[in-house]
């Protein structure tokens, strides 16, 4: 059993950056933790405050938050962090080379349901500054709470996944992850179907329409909530995940963070094979201009993501 020190090491990442991972590493480590005994020790429900995207806050958002800031804070290696949970990115005041951008729990409307949940994280070379390209990326990775706990990984080129062992260890699960390019299982929230474009109407009323439709096979659709879980079960078995731009949140440019949701993902998916858009430019390209930033996120098996793009390309 190979485990994610040893695997950094026979990789030959390079250590600061391998550091900086295996910090996010037992940050989730300890999320997971909090998180398998928040219903014994009342770590549920919401704090009274709203974070600087205007959603409130709950107890393990802000837990979760405090565990990556120390462990960050702990790494010499980490200069400055850009967290959904902080309105201003925090400057650690040393000269580390990385940025990390995190999102340290995705999925908080699951949280009191015992559904899945994760962590999501980039990282960055720091002397880029905040607003880099998501195709500057040196990292990324997400940690996904589930029956078993998995961590997933990307250096731009391969994608790893790993599983946390009773002690607490990241054993290696499988290397090469490869996303079908091909699927008939498709991730929306339907019930904004009424501001949906009519790009996302065109493609999800193929989808409905099954074998006897342009498709011309039968889909199924699949909604966790948590785009860290839909996501992964995306990159388990194929699918497209889809957040797209809607009248609704046409004003704020989208649902997703570009920084660290749409970025990391966009990374790992497009590492497996998958393809990453906004509909209209590849996610991976989008030059950002805040670091909280939204985006449309369209990404997974690379037939379904052609798919949407073409729908954008006729409107
Ligand atoms: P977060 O919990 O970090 O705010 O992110 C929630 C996101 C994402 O995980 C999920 O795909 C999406 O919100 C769900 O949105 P809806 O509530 O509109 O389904
Ligand atoms: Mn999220
Ligand atoms: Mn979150």
């Amino acid at each position: 059993m190979t485990n994610l020190a040893q695997w950094l090491s026979q990789h030959a990442v390079d250590q600061k950056l391998a550091s900086v991972v295996a910090s996010m590493a037992a940050a989730s480590v300890e999320i997971d933790q909090v998180l398998r005994r928040a219903p014994i020790t009342g770590q549920i429900g919401v704090v009274g405050r709203t974070n600087i995207q205007g959603e409130a806050q709950k107890a393990l958002d802000v837990i979760s938050n405090d565990v990556v800031l120390k462990h960050l804070q702990d790494n010499p290696e980490v200069s400055i962090l850009v967290s959904e949970e902080l309105d201003e990115a925090v400057h650690f005041g040393t000269n580390g080379p990385y940025l990390v951008a995190t999102d340290p729990l995705d999925g908080s409307s699951n949280l009191d349901v015992n559904v899945t949940v994760g962590t999501i994280f980039s990282v960055l070379d720091a002397a880029g500054g905040l607003l880099q390209k998501g195709s500057a990326q040196l990292a990324a990775g997400y940690a996904a709470y589930g029956p078993a706990t998995n961590l997933v990984l990307t250096f731009g080129q391969d994608v790893t996944v790993f599983t946390l062992d009773l002690d607490g260890d990241w054993v290696l699960s499988k290397e090469g992850l490869r996303i079908a390019p091909a699927s008939e299982e498709y991730a929306i929230n339907t019930a904004r179907e009424r501001f949906w474009d009519a790009a996302t109407k065109g493609y999800v009323a193929e989808n409905v329409a099954g074998e006897s439709g342009p498709a011309g096979k039968r889909y199924n659709m699949r909604w966790v909530g948590s785009m860290v879980a839909d996501i992964h079960r995306i990159l388990m078995r194929g699918g497209i995940f889809m957040y797209p731009l809607d009248s609704e949140t046409m004003s704020k440019g989208g649902r997703l963070r570009l920084l660290y949701e749409a970025n990391p993902m966009a990374l790992l998916v497009t590492a497996a094979g998958g393809g990453a858009t906004t509909g209209r430019q590849k996610i991976l390209d989008l030059q950002p201009n805040d670091i909280h930033q939204r985006v449309p996120v369209i990404l997974g098996s690379a037939e379904e993501v052609a798919r949407v793009e073409a729908w954008y390309e006729r409107g």
